[in-house]
């Protein structure tokens, strides 16, 4: 039985890290879980279960009964989603990892992954080379519930030794699966755009920088930072992590390398407030010193490697 479980599997990240996983662990020994009834196509080269994260007594027995070792914890709202629906949104991204880090606590789970979020920081952070440690007054339900999570992490880890590791990930970019709901997402959209040949409306101004990171980049280092040495993990919150930062004018300009006749225009909504909010590049020298990261993809690389690859038929799958 599958000793490592991915809840949260059938989302933009989910998907590739399970892929991932199963090239590395053996498919039999990562199992996907999720909301849904079925997982995509992609993932059925290996075990799925479908699994509410909120149903705390049927997630512990499950974990327990099929000794699985390892939880990377996906499920949750993104930024503009929890905007919507804050009172939920706080239910499911804190529920969740209670049940979770519970389980390490009792030492039934070894390790924990859980994700973070550049949306910890808020509009009184400095916003230029965000530091690992700044002010951070969050002004979203998502980034007051993610910077809720970091401590809470940090906490169980003093407290009772809990293996819980994290990033705080910048706006991910990718072709295998659709984003789900954040306030980065017109960074994977107008690629589908171009790639159709048409003009794309952007909800944030054309002057928004904001970090960026290509998934593969996301993934291996999602995957360096879970077998890094325990000792070698000072930040037990979650790490600063940088890939490239670009605004929506400048990612049109890089697609036009390749796509001359693309066009934009811009109808900015209630997202720019939030991307307003948040950094337009990070410092992340704390997680290249202690566990040795660095990025593959510049926004270059990652417009020709999304450019290449992004499939239109995922829009209407
Ligand atoms: P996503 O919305 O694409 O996927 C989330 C998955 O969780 C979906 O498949 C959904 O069906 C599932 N899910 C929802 N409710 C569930 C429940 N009750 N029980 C089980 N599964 C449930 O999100 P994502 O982009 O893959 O993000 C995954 C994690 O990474 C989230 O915690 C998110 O906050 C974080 N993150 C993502 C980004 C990004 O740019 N994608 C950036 C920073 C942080
Ligand atoms: N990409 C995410 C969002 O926009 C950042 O956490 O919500």
């Amino acid at each position: 039985m599958a000793k490592t479980i991915i809840i949260g599997a059938c989302g933009q990240i989910g998907t590739e890290l399970v892929l991932e996983l199963r090239k590395r662990e053996g498919a039999e020994n990562v199992l996907a879980a999720d909301l849904r009834d079925e997982c995509p196509a992609v993932l059925n080269n290996g075990p799925y279960q479908k699994m509410d994260i909120l149903d705390r007594e049927f997630v512990r027995q499950f974990i327990i009964d099929n000794e699985i070792k390892t939880v990377y914890l996906l499920a949750a709202l993104l930024s503009a989603t929890a905007e919507k629906n804050p009172d939920f949104a706080w239910k499911l991204n804190m529920e969740g990892l209670f049940t979770i880090l519970d389980l390490a606590k009792e030492g039934h789970v070894s390790k924990i992954f859980w994700p973070s979020s550049i949306a910890v920081f808020g509009p009184t952070t400095p916003r230029e080379n965000t530091p690992q440690y700044t002010v951070m007054e969050p002004s979203t339900v998502y980034g007051i519930s993610k910077q809720s999570g970091e401590r809470w992490c940090e906490y169980y880890f003093n407290k009772f030794g809990v293996d819980v590791r994290s990033i705080r990930y910048p706006g991910l970019i990718s072709y295998t699966s659709l984003p789900g709901g954040g306030t980065t997402d017109y960074a994977v959209d107008i690629f589908y755009q171009a790639k159709l040949k048409k003009p794309f409306t952007c909800f944030l101004s054309e002057n928004t920088a904001l970090p960026m990171m290509f998934m593969e980049d996301a993934i291996r280092g999602t995957l360096e930072l879970m077998s890094a040495p325990k000792e070698s993990i000072k930040v037990r919150s979650a790490y600063n992590l940088s890939g490239c930062s670009f605004t929506p004018a400048e990612l049109t300009q890089e697609i036009q390398k390749i796509e001359p006749s693309f066009t934009i225009n811009y109808a900015p909504d209630f997202r720019q407030a939030i991307a307003d909010s948040w950094p337009k590049s990070i410092d992340d020298s704390a997680a290249r010193t202690d566990w040795g990261w660095k990025e593959n993809y510049g926004t270059t690389e990652l417009v020709n490697v999304m450019m290449e690859n992004v499939d239109t038929s995922l829009l209407i799958a």
